[in-house]
């Protein structure tokens, strides 16, 4: 769906993007996370055909970046971070404008489809100008749809929307991602990220690492268990490093953080040798790292590369 081999794009002495190479799979919601001015957009808008990449090569929907831009626009969507709309123009004219653009076969139907889908129907012949930024933001993602493109991008799709109004945004990307369509999304919304994502990159100009959220967090910290019990004792820590698969055991008051690679499979010897020292387990549950912390360890790394 997107190849990438090696893109760059320099702005004068400032390179923006070093080197990207990365492959997005059909079907797929992919996020890139990164600080501010770390090439997110600067990829979005050369993978969409908007600016020529420096160097490097990138394939979007089969059509090579440069080469075949028309067809790269005709089959992506893209909401952009200041996605501008006709003030004084109404809803559906603002629609009906870009699906003319896009020679959408039957306009009307496909305004009402979105602009239902989105919530907007019973505002739709009012002036966009009069519309809150979440009206707005939804508008702007409808109008990204409107030829019903395989692929979109969407460069931070809930930046300053209110939490309903982003639940809402975050449920329709869930939505078109039902319907087997590729979302390449931007965002500094960790928690979102690792909700809607299959697999998450990390750039900050050279890409710092891709995986799915669930690797990320293994690569960087391993597996561990939390086993709570009514009283950690003596016998019970000694059974529990006793055993050959722990690769760590930490007392915080009444439970043991256990380093392990499988717990599907350990937790029950686990578990079994603790109740046969005495100890009552109350719960055992997987410590789960937030995404925040993946993320900030992993922008150390970059940063410590490029210091190098
Ligand atoms: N049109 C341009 N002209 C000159 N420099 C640009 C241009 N567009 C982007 N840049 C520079 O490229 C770098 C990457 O910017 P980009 O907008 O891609 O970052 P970003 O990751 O999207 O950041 P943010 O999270 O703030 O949106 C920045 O240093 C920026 O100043
Ligand atoms: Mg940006």
């Amino acid at each position: 769906m997107i190849r990438v081999e090696g893109l760059s794009k320099r702005f004068g002495d400032n390179l923006a993007v070093d080197e990207l190479t990365l492959h997005v799979r059909r079907g797929e919601v992919f996020a890139f996370l990164g600080p501010n001015g770390a090439g997110k957009t600067t990829t979005v808008r050369m993978l969409a055909a908007l600016i020529a990449p420096t160097s490097g090569r990138a394939w979007v929907n089969d059509h090579e970046v440069s080469r075949d831009d028309m067809n790269i626009r005709r089959s992506v969507g893209i909401l952009t971070e200041a996605p501008g709309l006709y003030e004084r123009l109404d809803a559906v004219q603002n629609l009906a404008l870009y699906a003319k653009l896009y020679e959408v076969d039957d306009v009307a139907r496909q305004v009402e489809r979105y602009l239902r889908l989105l919530g907007l129907w019973g505002r739709r012949d009012e002036a966009v100008g009069g519309f809150s930024k979440g009206m707005k933001q939804k508008l702007a993602i409808a109008r990204a749809l409107l030829h019903e493109p395989p692929l979109l991008f969407l460069d931070e799709p809930t930046a300053a929307l209110d939490p309903e109004a982003a639940r809402t945004v975050r449920d329709f990307i869930g939505e078109v991602k039902e319907e087997g369509r590729t979302i390449f999304m931007c965002t500094h919304n960790l928690d979102e990220a690792d909700r809607l994502a299959d697999r998450i990159g990390v750039i900050r100009q050279r890409l710092i690492q891709v995986d799915s959220p669930a690797n990320l967090r293994r690569s960087l910290y391993g597996r561990r268990v939390v086993v709570h019990l009514a009283a950690v004792t003596e016998a019970v820590r000694q059974a529990v490093n006793g055993l050959p698969f722990i690769s760590e055991c930490e007392q915080v008051d009444n439970t043991l953080v256990v380093g392990l690679d499988s717990p599907e499979e350990q937790n029950p010897v686990l578990v079994q040798r603790i109740v046969a020292a005495g100890g009552a387990v109350q719960f055992v549950n997987e410590l789960r790292h937030s995404l925040e912390e993946v993320y900030f360890s992993l922008i150390q790394e970059g940063e410590q590369e490029v210091a190098q």
